[in-house]
């Protein structure tokens, strides 16, 4: 495997399968590396943790960093090459990064998006810088962070001409045994708020085993699983279900949509999604 910090080297690999990362890299990530490698005649990995999608008042300095052990759980899973820049080669003091039109997805659901005002054109920012520079044929990423997915297809669709013949795939949520979405930011949790945290997934699945019946007030299902999540002790930024490609509110349960929430438990904040059906 080659470390890479030198953007001017990667063009030597356009045409590669691509996974972005901010490292801390958990199962979830070496997941999609597996599937990617699938993809491609070769694998590249980015690792950097990406300031412009923190806000102000975020973890970017406490964001976990071990990227001895990232470079040693890529090598073995098969990457060829981990992009590994530093702040100033993304973000050069003389060269302006310009943020790329965000996409309806990235600004109207009032999601993630009225939860961190400032995210989405963080992550839209790195991400066109990224493609840029590494010029992929596929990038993966994971259902996990299921409105930065549809954000990132959205954007990737609007400049089609910059990113010529790019796919973008996704992988579903890789979970510990009792249901948790793996996160690097998992291992904030105190003990005690550890053993409630799966119940995100678990409360969100109520949406898929509740006899809902299609046409169901939207509002009221909503309701009921938000004060699932407060009863074991969440604070509820939003438990919703929406257009699985929108995001954007039903107004009755007619098709395939998505069951998503982000809660606070102590100082961590948790997002899980899961796709949901009318019965
Ligand atoms: P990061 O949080 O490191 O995640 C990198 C990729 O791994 C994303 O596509 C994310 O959805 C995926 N991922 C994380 N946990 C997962 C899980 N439990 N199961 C499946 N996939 C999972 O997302 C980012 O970094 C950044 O925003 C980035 C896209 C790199 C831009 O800076």
């Amino acid at each position: 495997m080659q470390l890479i910090r030198d953007p001017a080297q990667m063009a030597a690999f356009a045409g590669a399968a691509f996974v972005p990362t901010m490292g801390a890299l958990h199962q979830g990530h070496l997941a999609l590396m597996e599937r990617a490698k699938q993809l491609a005649d070769r694998l590249i990995i980015s690792i950097f943790v990406n300031p412009t999608q923190f806000e102000p008042d975020e973890d970017y300095s406490r964001y976990s960093r071990t990227l001895d052990a990232d470079l040693q759980a890529a090598k073995d899973v098969g990457v060829d090459v981990a992009f590994v820049p530093d702040v100033q080669t993304m973000y050069p003091a003389e060269q302006e990064i310009p943020v790329p039109p965000l996409p309806d997805v990235a600004t109207a659901p009032r999601l993630e998006d009225a939860h961190r005002p400032n995210h989405f054109a963080g992550v839209c920012q790195v991400m066109a810088r990224l493609l840029d520079l590494v010029k992929p044929s596929v990038a993966v990423f994971g259902e996990k962070d299921y409105q930065q997915l549809l954000v990132i297809q959205a954007m990737v669709q609007k400049q089609a001409d910059r990113w010529p013949g790019l796919r973008i795939e996704s992988h579903p949520t890789v979970r510990e045994p009792d249901g948790l979405a793996m996160s690097t930011r998992n291992a904030n949790l105190s003990p005690d708020d550890r053993r409630v945290a799966c119940e995100i997934y678990h409360r969100l699945c109520w949406a898929q085993h509740a006899e809902l019946p299609g046409g169901v007030s939207m509002t009221e299902a909503e309701h009921i699983m938000a004060e699932l999540m407060r009863y074991v002790g969440f604070e509820v930024d939003y438990a919703v279900i929406r257009d699985a490609k929108t995001l954007m509110p039903l107004k009755t349960f007619d098709r395939p949509a998505r069951a998503l929430a982000a809660v606070r438990l102590g100082e961590v904040r948790l997002i899980d999604n899961i796709p949901v059906s009318p019965k």
